[in-house]
């Protein structure tokens, strides 16, 4: 029988946890605080901030959004992030990926203050986690780090398949199989468009995390009975309903499923879990620039 992981379950059970957290941030008098900065007007964006919104109300962390037109000068961006940089009530900034083009990405990432950084995208946290010394793990990975040890999946010694090396997904995910830690200790291979016979490595995989954005791409012919499929994609596809597309993994979960041991599956699987880790992060930055301790889940 495949196991497959209920994604929304165990977001809610580190959700519930989350919230004795902030309970104990509270009896100090501190309610963290996470700031959401849009540039855009893509739809998808927009979806997105609202939701991070909504779970920051739902579980007592002051969750606001500041939003700025998407023509406006980069100046003005960086002026924001500086404002909140100085604010002490402000535990946890995001700028919602991607900005516009005139918006240089790196310098972004570099300008928000590391203890505020919860993404995990300034440079000394990037460091800090390819040295083993993670302060805040990236909302996604993290987040499959957390399904697999609700799973019961040892990842110690086993080999793991990553497909996908973007700065979000792949190449933290790696970095924390990598790790000489719980949930790493995985002998690891990174695969991306320039990698050859794919298929031969995720057949030799005992887990897979597929993070490569093509719809259903890997299926039950590219991998081995018994093995852990984590898929992280989230694909529009056309579909022949009401809203006109549905959404689809990377994985072709009906083929996958016939070999897999453990399996996510799109929605419900992996998708649930980044916004409860970036909650986890916020709860933690507010503990490290309080200096009152917290029980994290
Ligand atoms: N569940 C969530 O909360 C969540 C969060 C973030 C992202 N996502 C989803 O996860 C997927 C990946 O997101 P991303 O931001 O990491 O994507 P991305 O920045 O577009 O990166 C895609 C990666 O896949 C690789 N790739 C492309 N074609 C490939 C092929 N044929 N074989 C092997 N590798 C290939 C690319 O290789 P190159 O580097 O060589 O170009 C690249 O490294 C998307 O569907 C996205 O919507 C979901």
């Amino acid at each position: 029988m495949t196991d497959e992981i209920d994604g929304n379950a165990v977001s809610a059970q580190i959700r519930s946890e989350l919230e004795a957290s902030i309970d104990q941030l509270g009896e100090s008098g501190v309610t963290p605080g996470l700031t959401t900065v849009l540039m855009s007007e893509d739809n998808a964006s927009q979806t997105y901030v609202s939701m991070k919104q909504r779970a920051c109300e739902n579980i007592g962390i002051d969750g606001q959004t500041q939003e700025l037109d998407a023509d406006q000068p980069a100046e003005d961006l960086f002026d924001l992030i500086d404002d909140l940089n100085a604010r002490s009530d402000v535990h946890g900034i995001l700028v919602q990926m991607p900005v516009p083009d005139h918006v240089d990405k790196r310098r972004v990432f570099r300008s928000v203050d590391s203890m505020k950084d919860v993404d995990g995208f300034h440079p000394e946290n990037v460091g800090r986690l390819v040295a083993g010394n993670a302060r805040y793990k990236p909302c996604t990975p993290h987040g499959v780090q957390k399904l697999l040890e609700s799973a019961g999946v040892k990842t110690e010694g086993k080999e793991a398949v990553v497909v996908g090396r973007s700065d979000i997904v792949g190449k933290p995910m790696a970095n924390l199989f990598i790790q000489k830690a719980p949930g790493g200790n995985a002998t690891t291979t990174l695969c991306h468009s320039r990698t050859t016979d794919l298929a031969a490595k995720t057949r030799q995989a005992d887990i897979v995390v597929a993070a490569a954005g093509l719809p259903e791409f890997i299926d039950g012919s590219m991998l081995s009975e018994g093995t852990t499929v984590i898929d992280v994609g989230i694909n529009h596809v056309d579909a022949d309903n009401d809203k006109g597309y549905k959404l689809v993994g990377d994985v072709d979960f009906a083929s996958a499923k016939q070999k897999a041991d453990v399996i996510t599956p799109v929605p419900g699987g992996v998708g649930p879990m980044t916004i409860t880790m970036l909650l986890y992060n916020t709860v933690k930055a507010a503990s490290l620039q309080t200096d009152v301790p917290v029980d994290l889940p």
